[in-house]
């Protein structure tokens, strides 16, 4: 089976460490690790952000360069894509002192040690279940504005608006459209969906027919925009059908964590 997950396991060596990297099992999780602030930080700068940061707050200092736990947690907090990666912190500090401490809004869950392997591993579940809903949240989303735009483009076309503002609302609709696809493609590349590289294709194909569509737009008067709109919605609508299949890939995904 192949791995969907991704996780940052930063603990000092130790039972600890090793029952975790247990825990998450092989064929479910790929599992990073760093025994220090300083090792995780130099592994953070080369790597994609994971689903899941694990995060002992008690880190040892070694070397020349000294970054304690709550400096990485609040170094991550500011790093692009890694702010947003939910984390689960370990620590042995009595909880009431904690949020002074760690920007808690970007904190999954505070676990105090030592913990109950089952309740860690409930949460690491939990945590990613969440990014999951959240990420299909956010492409329905994603999709209910695509719609809103095409409508507009199509309203414009109707009322005979100026060519130059359907060209910008065509070039915002690519450009929409644009971080719509490298948003989905993130996340597929990053999970193994077995289907990326034809969706991949059908994304592109897309992409260029709005291109082509700008130029024509551009150099010829007399083009039916109508017409084209209406082939471009077709090949839209049929994206967010096979993106259908994407979201029960996800669904399958998310419930073979819970078992
Ligand atoms: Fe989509
Ligand atoms: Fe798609």
């Amino acid at each position: 089976m192949l791995v969907h997950f991704s996780t940052l396991l930063i603990e000092p060596p130790g039972i600890d460490s090793e029952l975790l990297k247990l825990m998450l099992a092989p064929e479910k999780f790929q599992v990073k690790s760093a025994e220090c602030g300083t090792e995780a930080w130099n592994l953070i700068q080369e790597t994609e952000p994971p689903d899941l940061v694990v995060i002992d707050i008690d880190l040892p200092h070694i070397g020349e360069i000294r970054i304690g736990g709550t400096q990485l947690l609040q170094l991550l907090g500011k790093k692009d894509g890694w702010c947003d990666t939910p984390k689960i912190v370990l620590t042995s500090a009595p909880n009431a002192s904690i949020p002074k401490q760690l920007p808690i809004s970007q904190i999954a869950a505070i676990i105090l040690k030592p913990y109950d392997p089952m309740r860690l591993m409930n949460e690491v579940n939990d945590c990613i279940a969440r990014q999951m809903d959240l990420h299909v949240e956010e492409i329905n989303r994603q999709h209910i504005q695509l719609a809103g735009l095409l409508r507009e483009l199509l309203n414009s076309s109707k009322n005979n608006s100026a060519i130059t503002s359907f060209n910008k609302q065509l070039k915002h609709f690519l450009s929409f459209t644009e971080s719509h696809f490298a948003f989905e493609e993130n996340f597929m590349c990053r999970h193994n969906y077995p289907d990326f590289s034809m969706h991949h294709q059908n994304h592109n194909a897309l992409l260029m027919k709005i291109k082509s569509m700008i130029d024509k737009v551009m150099n010829d008067d007399s083009s039916n925009h109508l017409e084209m709109l209406d082939s471009l919605k077709q090949e839209l609508f049929s994206d967010v059908n096979d993106d259908k299949s994407y979201i029960t890939f996800l669904q399958d995904m998310r419930m073979q964590l819970m078992t």
